[in-house]
């Protein structure tokens, strides 16, 4: 009876979530719910061939996201798990960018499964991310670190396969992902609170910190 009935109501915060949408107050004060990674076996044979159209923008080192400006976050020697969770988010719009979510949109849960297995076992060495960030600015990140490596790891590979690895991930697209889920652009349970309270100094520092660990890879054709 009890799982019943938090089944229903689930059920019902999601239909409410749907009259509403996301323009409203109401969905943008709960986050949505959170998604399960994908558990089919992916393919990464057939993901690269679906993969194709992403290396306009992933297989080019240094490439910008326009406005605002960033650079494009790496894929090689992220976690398969994490892919499918963030594919999933931008399929569903609940993680926003444009170009992403177009992307995403045409995407089955198999297609899905089989790009990450793809991008995830893509050889590369372990590179660190571009920065700006000073010896003394990554020092103070570390600082700033204790709690994120909880999660993300000491050296920025994570302890569980659905979280991201930030490790050699740029500097740039880190300070866009922390300001997102701040500002609540980018929703997430655990990560808005953990980062409610970081002012942007902090946020650049913990930035350049993560980014300045050898880990991530570019993926270029
Ligand atoms: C026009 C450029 C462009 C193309 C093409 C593109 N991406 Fe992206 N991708 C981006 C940008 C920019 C972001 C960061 C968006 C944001 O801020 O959420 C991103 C983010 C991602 C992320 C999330 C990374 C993370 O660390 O959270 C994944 C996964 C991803 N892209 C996979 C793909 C796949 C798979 C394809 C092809 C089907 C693709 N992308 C095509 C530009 C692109
Ligand atoms: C309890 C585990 C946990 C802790 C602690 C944690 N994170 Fe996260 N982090 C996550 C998860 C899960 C995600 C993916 C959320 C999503 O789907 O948007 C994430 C996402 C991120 C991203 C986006 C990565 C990408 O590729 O887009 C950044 C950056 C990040 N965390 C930094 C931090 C920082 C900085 C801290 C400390 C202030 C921190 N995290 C603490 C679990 C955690």
């Amino acid at each position: 009876m009890f799982g019943l009935k938090l089944v229903s109501s689930a059920a019902a915060a999601l239909a409410l979530a749907a009259l509403f949408g996301p323009a409203t107050g109401l969905a943008q004060k709960a986050p949505p719910p959170p998604l399960n990674p994908i558990s089919l076996k992916g393919d990464a044979a057939r993901g690269t061939a679906l993969a194709e159209t992403c290396y306009g923008c992933h297989g080019v080192p240094e490439s910008h996201n326009a406005y605002p400006s960033y650079l494009v976050p790496k894929l090689g020697g992220q976690n398969a798990d994490y892919i499918t969770v963030a594919l999933q988010g931008y399929r569903r719009g609940t993680r926003g960018h444009e170009t992403m979510q177009a992307q995403a949109s045409t995407l089955s849960d198999q297609d899905i499964a089989d790009i990450a297995a793809y991008f995830s076992a893509l050889d590369g060495k372990p590179e660190v991310g571009r920065t700006g960030g000073t010896a003394v600015q990554v020092a103070a990140g570390k600082a700033k670190s204790a709690t994120c490596v909880q999660c993300h790891g000491q050296e920025g590979v994570a302890a569980a396969p659905q979280w991201p690895n930030l490790g050699g991930q740029h500097e740039s697209y880190l300070v866009q992902a922390l300001t997102q889920y701040k500002d609540g652009r980018r929703a997430d349970m655990l990560m808005g609170p953990l980062v409610s309270t970081l002012d942007d100094r902090s946020i650049e520092e913990i930035a350049a910190f993560f980014a300045a660990q050898p880990h991530l890879h570019n993926t270029p054709r």
